[in-house]
């Protein structure tokens, strides 16, 4: 045998098993997960006083490659993947060529053939993002694409939308939907209310992400087709979804850290650090995030690791919008939900290692005999203050700067291998 880890406080949410057990590992799989295994190994990883899940799977991160990678390429964002505890990333498709086609999949598959997570490519909803054409969904299917989206840009045409929910389903991929009204955000660059107002800036009204959420809704109950829908940030988006799911929609959505943790009062600061879309919202939105984080409403956390060059992001108001998160999320949720005695470390697992997996059909996620060996080790009350200079991603944009998080990973294993370690 490879390799074990022992005495770990294993928390596996596939499996309903919760307590110490030692994890025992060979040619980069999951030979068995039990207290006390008494096989030797090769190497002995001596997990006492950690916790150990399944490598968590971001399932909405930008990747700046191809196009701009002096913001982020594969290499680097898998980097930050890895120091995350994440060893499954799906990343949006707009880049620069954004992937309509199957050439720009096979492009970032065998770059990320030598990154430190596995990269699974999401496919655009229409060619070039431009909301008119619908791609060829087969075709990225089989390129290797796990679900489409125009992530960045909504789907502005609903009968558009109704036919890619259709065909998309038929290929067998799952449409995440970036819910935006860009009528309605006119130029607006943080969330609309008495922050924006105090401060003299265009705000981007909540109803612009809320009608878009509800259009997906009924489309997909009515098509009874499943829709994904991305980065919820409001309170009555999350009420949308929870009606539709209680009526028998096939509706899963996710949010990102930042909306459970901090609201717009941040951007008083004016600094484009916090600028992110959808945007910051207020006390009440985070409140009703974080109870639907909690009750199964929310299926995943995910990040929007969206990196944009200090440059950039210098000017408040015509930076561009997005956040990195990969390197703070498992941390950033530990510290809000788990050490306020808001959840479970198996709701967490359920949130960030085994939904956004089975949403798009991958592998892993447990501790089963046969997985793929790919493991997050953390100690759960290592407390440690977010510095940008020291993340693993070319660019520095976190939120959560100077934070004092509890939570830390200190080791991430790939296929049996350690791609990471908390020295
Ligand atoms: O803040 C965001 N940044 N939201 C998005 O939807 C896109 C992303 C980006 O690509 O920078
Ligand atoms: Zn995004």
């Amino acid at each position: 045998m490879d390799l074990i880890l022992k005495n770990g406080f294993v928390v596996d949410s596939a499996n309903n098993f919760e307590g110490v057990a030692d994890v025992l590992i060979d040619k980069g799989k999951i030979v068995k997960c039990a207290p006390d295994i008494e096989e030797s190994a090769d190497k002995i990883i001596d997990c006492s006083g950690r916790t150990v899940i399944p490598g968590l799977c971001d399932m909405h991160v930008h990747f700046r490659d191809p196009g701009q990678t002096h913001k982020e390429d594969i290499i680097t964002g898998c980097e930050a993947a890895a120091a995350g505890g994440v060893t499954a990333v799906a990343c949006m498709p707009n880049t620069t060529p954004p992937v309509d086609n199957a050439e720009v999949v096979m492009y970032i598959l065998n770059k990320a053939r030598k990154a430190k997570a596995k990269v699974y490519p999401i496919g655009c909803i229409t060619k070039g993002m431009k909301g008119e054409e619908l791609c060829d969904y087969e075709e990225l299917r089989k390129a290797g694409c796990v679900a489409v989206s125009d992530d960045g840009k909504p789907v502005l045409n609903a009968r558009i939308m109704a036919r890619a929910m259709v065909k998309a389903h038929y290929a067998g991929l799952r449409v995440i939907s970036h819910c935006e009204d860009p009528d309605i955000i006119a130029g607006g660059i943080m969330n609309s209310g008495a922050v924006s107002k105090e401060l003299g800036v265009k705000g981007m009204h909540r109803m612009s992400e809320d009608t878009q959420t509800a259009r997906e809704i009924v489309m997909a109950g009515d098509l009874e087709m499943p829709i994904h829908i991305a980065h919820v940030s409001t309170a009555t988006s999350m009420l949308l979804v929870r009606l539709g799911a209680r009526y028998g929609t096939m509706v899963t959505s996710e949010t990102c850290p930042h909306y459970f943790t901090l609201t717009d009062e941040k951007l008083r600061l004016r600094d484009a650090d916090y600028r992110m879309n959808p945007p910051l919202r207020t006390e009440d939105d985070v409140t009703a995030i974080t109870e639907a984080v909690c009750d199964g409403t929310i299926d995943c956390i995910v990040t929007d690791h969206a990196p944009h060059t200090a440059e950039e992001k210098a000017d408040f108001e015509k930076a561009p919008n997005g956040v990195v998160g990969l390197e703070t999320s498992l941390a950033a949720t530990l510290t809000e939900l788990y050490h306020r005695g808001k959840i479970s470390l198996r709701r967490i697992v359920k949130l960030m290692c085994v939904n956004p997996r089975r949403i798009l059909n991958i592998p892993g996620g447990s501790f089963s005999e046969g997985e793929p060996a790919d493991i997050a080790i953390f100690d759960p009350n290592e407390e440690w203050i977010v510095d940008p200079d020291k993340l693993h991603s070319k660019s520095h944009n976190t939120c959560f700067k100077g934070m004092k998080l509890k939570g830390r990973v200190k080791m991430t294993i790939l296929n049996g291998n350690v791609v990471y370690e908390d020295k």
